[in-house]
């Protein structure tokens, strides 16, 4: 203890904790103190942070395949930062306020915030099912949130970037947003009847004439240019940049930040105007500051603050939270990772054309893996991709269950490994250089080991751009060498009775083991359950798994110990991925009933 500060420091299996006591620089005239905390590993060096956000989910509908889409994207980036050995943050959760869910509350006959828990639940059930493992749930409806937007309000106007105004224009509720002129079209409702729509969406709009706060977005226009185009790498994928770029080419007028009350009750108040609500987009965004500490803690998260987004909302999040973010003087996203969407037959998914995909469902017809799997190795961000229970049956049997399980039986079935170790290598039957020796290694299998010692960094470089699909297809085409290379050479044909065969019958599994065993290190953000099956089937214990020792890959070969050589498998808990037949699915998951 100084007379400036109080230190305080936690030791933590290698990593410490440095935490010191400050005034809070957000309430410079009215000193609150805090704890400021970094994280430094053993040698002192501070461990990195990252944070990723999934968009707070609207609780008018119930969780469907897209929603856990959004989530499972995220939580594959979180997965892969913690084995990077990141400390990783990750949040989710409910998006509860606004005139749709107060009508939909309303259409149930439930008080709007029972109504709210209750989706709110179901959301969170659905998340823990399908293995998103969130650090923060955050729900817009819960006091520290409001907190925050009451804070963040009050700095927009003691900045004063709000006005008070009247907006006249159209409103889409399915959307909860504003739109001008050129952004709705004429059309006609199910009875004939002559509606307006709006083109993005195609949700009936409706003409709104009210007094209420306006935003100074227009002035923000040349601040987000120059954000956008000295971060060329901010949005991506970089289609979805240009696309904001001309957005910001065109007309971009003050934004309307509040509803009248006696339209909106079901919303946080404007602070010191009992007749008016905060408008829910501006609520709804602000829940990321809200999990990074806001108002008095969120430094330390909010510079490495990474979004996922669907391509629908895109403008609320590359346009309007960095303006508000601008207007508030924080910092900006270091990333916006948006995505495309997932249809059925073709079309968007929608109650009325009763297609939505229940991910419950799936999860327990395909396990949460192979469903996992089928969203990250197909669902690529540029373009939509149509759902189709016969596309994840005809996946996950070919490169889960025939491929990956495949090649873990052809390592560990007792049969063709009856002393259950991790075997021995031998440097004469695969040596590095291969004239050398007289070895019985061809040119595809060093082929395949080069491949395999490049994975890692190719992996790295995809999940990164959180574009798992690629990962996954270069985890798969490296599985498929594998198998190409224990097929070449048949270890079942060879006599293991001569010392010669016996070494090479080790050696050829003691290489497909070490291929399993990266990628069942690889593979452990996207489907966590059947990595840990292979990672454990071969005996590779929990500190065993991080990314690093992904990268120490055959190092027999490269004339180092290996530290698995000999070691006892793990215990067979059978068959890595049961192959899904379509009509046996169908019978034996559906629902009682229907
Ligand atoms: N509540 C707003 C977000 C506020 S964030 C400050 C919202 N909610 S939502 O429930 O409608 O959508 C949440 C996420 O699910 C979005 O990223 C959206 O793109 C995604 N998806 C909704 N339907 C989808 C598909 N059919 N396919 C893929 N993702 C889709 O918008």
């Amino acid at each position: 203890l100084s007379s400036q500060s109080l230190q305080l420091e936690l030791l933590l299996s290698g990593y410490a904790l440095r935490g010191e006591l400050q005034v809070c620089p957000a309430r410079r005239f009215c000193p609150k103190l805090i704890w400021r905390w970094t994280c430094t590993d053993r040698s002192g060096t501070p461990v990195p942070a990252y944070y990723v956000t999934t968009p707070v989910f609207y609780v008018n509908s119930l969780p469907h395949i897209g929603h856990v889409y959004s989530a499972v994207v995220a939580d594959c980036s979180h997965r892969y930062k913690i084995l990077q050995g990141v400390n990783s943050r990750f949040a989710t959760g409910t998006d509860e306020h606004g005139l749709k869910i107060q009508q939909a509350a309303a259409t149930t006959g439930k008080d709007p915030l029972t109504f709210c828990t209750e989706v709110s639940n179901r959301f969170r059930h659905v998340f823990r099912r399908c293995g998103i493992s969130y650090t923060d749930y955050v729900r817009t409806t819960e006091d520290r949130h409001r907190q925050a937007v009451e804070q963040f309000w009050t700095v927009l106007v003691n900045n004063g970037f709000i006005y008070r105004g009247s907006y006249e224009g159209w409103y889409s509720v399915p959307d909860e947003s504003f739109l001008t002129e050129t952004q709705v079209v004429d059309s006609t409702d199910s009875l004939g009847r002559a509606i307006k729509t709006s083109t993005e969406s195609g949700h009936k709009v409706e003409w709104m004439k009210e007094d209420n706060y306006l935003f100074r977005l227009s002035d923000l226009r040349h601040k987000l240019q120059h954000w956008l185009r000295s971060n060329p790498r901010v949005i991506q994928p970089e289609k979805f940049y240009y696309i904001v770029l001309q957005w910001l080419e065109s007309d971009l007028p003050d934004l309307s930040v509040s509803r009248q009350k006696s339209r909106l009750q079901w919303g946080i108040g404007v602070p010191g105007d009992p007749e008016q609500t905060v408008y829910v987009w501006l609520d709804a965004l602000v829940n990321y500051l809200t999990v990074a500490g806001y108002p008095e803690q969120h430094s330390r998260w909010w510079s490495v603050v990474h979004h996922v987004v669907g391509k629908d909302i895109l403008k609320f999040h590359a346009i309007y939270w960095p303006a508000f973010l601008l207007a508030a003087e924080l910092p900006l996203p270091q990333a916006i990772h948006v995505h495309s969407h997932w249809t059925v037959q073709g079309k968007k998914m929608s109650k009325s054309l009763g297609n939505v995909v229940d991910p419950l469902e799936t999860s327990l017809k395909f396990t949460v893996d192979g469903l996992r799997y089928f969203l990250l190795r197909q669902g690529v961000p540029d373009t939509d991709c149509d759902y189709d229970d016969d596309k994840v049956v005809k996946l996950c049997n070919s490169e889960l269950a025939d491929a990956l399980g495949g090649l873990l039986n052809r390592c560990t079935a007792p049969s063709l490994n009856p002393e259950q170790v991790y075997p021995q290598f031998c440097n004469t039957s695969f040596p590095k250089e291969p004239e050398e020796f007289n070895g019985r290694a061809v040119l595809e299998d060093y082929k395949m080991v080069e491949a395999v010692l490049r994975l890692p960094a190719l992996a790295k470089e995809n999940f990164e751009k959180l574009h798992a699909y690629k990962a996954l297809e270069a985890i798969s085409g490296c599985v498929r060498m594998t198998n190409g290379f224990i097929q070449r050479h048949a270890p079942w044909k060879l006599n293991c009775r001569k010392t010669e065969d016996k070494l090479w019958y080790d050696t050829v599994l003691h290489v497909s083991m070490e291929c399993l065993r990266i990628y069942g290190i690889l593979l452990q953000p996207a489907v966590p359950s059947l990595a840990d099956k292979i990672l454990s089937r071969l005996g590779v214990g929990p500190g065993e798994r991080s990314w690093d020792h992904a990268l120490d890959f055959l190092s027999r070969y490269e004339g180092r110990d290996c530290p698995y050589e000999r070691r006892a498998l793990g215990p067979n808990t059978g068959l890595l991925f049961s192959r899904l037949e379509r009509k046996n699915v169908q019978e034996k998951h559906q629902k009682p009933g229907k």
